[in-house]
């Protein structure tokens, strides 16, 4: 199998990914923060190392507010839901994943929101004058993908975060697409709070992600719960991370993610994002000479992550991907994305798009492979 589903999860880990959950697994480490024994404190140590390793490449100076969830769906969701008050106006794109989507229509019907979505042309371009125009002095929050998971156009984050800061809103940034496949500095990109997954390009196990929470930022706790700490008070202790983390953290799963990150710094992002530049352009080099081929975002004007949609002539995207898949052993991912405002501004709502991402271990011959594959459905499909 030729394996172009990044962008959903990296199918393949880093060998050091494996040993290190299998270690966890098998070392007897016990709960972390749910004991003093030796167990329980090798727990608390691997959990703390994969906050440091993330705060690391983040280059952010507070370990302890990275905070830990399942994914960057549920830190998404902290972060709004923790943040946003009734009658609040926020501003996000239609770039957003519903992880970012549905809970603002959610607090739109139940907290009186205001939501201001940030238009995207049909050519995958987003203007900073909309997000001038709509982030007003009574904009609590601006929540921004780093990357769309479905062009993986490359957005402005550090120009809005300037915009969003100097009329007093708080910016949330979205870097699942990114964390690992591009620099994601706290600081440089002016977030306050940014989620990310570990899955993905950060080469962990499924069921984890997190939040990273600038200092001075309020978040309201979503999940309630036992935190090992102040166990006799009725709330959430005020100290991070178990203001926002409760229950018992996914010490295997972590352990990966430290691992994930480590082997990530030692290739070092900027080589992984220059191969993955490389390839993607000679992915989209390929499909674009391909008759019938349609690649949206290309004109978009802004850089890209290795992701890339696109269409075959009037062809139902599944059907495409179903091909690729069933005959040349591809795995894409078609339809909609959980991005359905980003396709209805590209205007494949009712076609969705077949989507290709490329990952740390894809290889030139298989980039040839897919393109070869596409014409070859091309020409079925004509
Ligand atoms: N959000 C992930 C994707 O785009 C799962 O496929």
């Amino acid at each position: 199998m030729i394996y172009l589903n990044n962008a959903a999860t990296s199918a393949r880990k880093p060998p050091c990914v494996v040993e290190a959950v299998a270690r966890a697994l098998t070392s007897g480490a016990g709960s972390s923060a749910r004991g003093a024994a030796a167990a329980d404190l090798d727990a608390a140590r691997t959990v703390f190392e994969a906050r440091c390793a993330l705060a690391e490449l983040f280059a952010f100076s507070h370990p302890e507010r990275v905070v830990f969830f399942a994914n960057a769906t549920q830190a998404l969701n902290t972060a709004i839901f923790g943040t946003v008050r009734p009658g609040d106006h926020v501003v996000a794109t239609a770039y957003e994943h519903n992880s970012v989507l549905r809970p603002l229509a959610l607090l739109e019907r139940t907290r009186g929101a205001r939501v201001s979505y940030v238009p995207v042309a049909r050519s995958g371009a987003i203007a900073l004058e909309d997000f001038d125009r709509l982030i007003t002095p009574g904009t609590r929050l601006v929540a921004v993908s780093h990357a769309s998971n479905l062009t993986g156009a490359v957005l402005p984050v550090a120009e809005v975060a300037r915009m969003a800061h100097a009329r007093g809103a708080l910016v949330l940034v979205d870097a699942a697409q990114t964390a690992g496949a591009l620099p994601v500095e706290l600081d440089a990109l002016g977030a306050d709070l940014a989620a990310f997954t570990g899955h993905k390009a950060l080469m962990g196990p499924q069921g984890t992600g997190g939040l990273a929470v600038a200092p001075q930022v309020e978040v309201e706790p979503l999940f309630c719960g036992g935190t090992g700490v102040q166990s006799a008070r009725d709330r959430q202790p005020d100290t991070y991370p178990e203001h926002l983390e409760a229950g018992t953290a996914n010490t295997p799963g972590l352990a990966g993610l430290a691992a994930g990150v480590r082997f990530v710094q030692e290739q070092g992002v900027e080589g992984i994002r220059a191969r993955e530049e490389a390839l993607r352009a000679r992915f989209v080099s390929g499909v674009s000479a391909v008759p019938g081929v349609r690649v949206y975002g290309e004109g978009d004007g802004m850089g890209h992550v290795a992701t890339v949609a696109l269409n075959v002539g009037d062809a139902d995207s599944a059907r495409v991907a179903d091909a690729l898949a069933q005959r040349w052993g591809i795995a894409t991912r078609a339809g909609l994305h959980c991005a359905p405002r980003a396709h209805e501004a590209l205007g494949t709502r009712g076609q969705g798009a077949v989507r290709f991402s490329l990952g740390f271990y894809t290889t030139a011959d298989e980039v040839d492979a897919a393109v070869r594959a596409v014409a070859a459905v091309a020409r079925e499909l004509a």
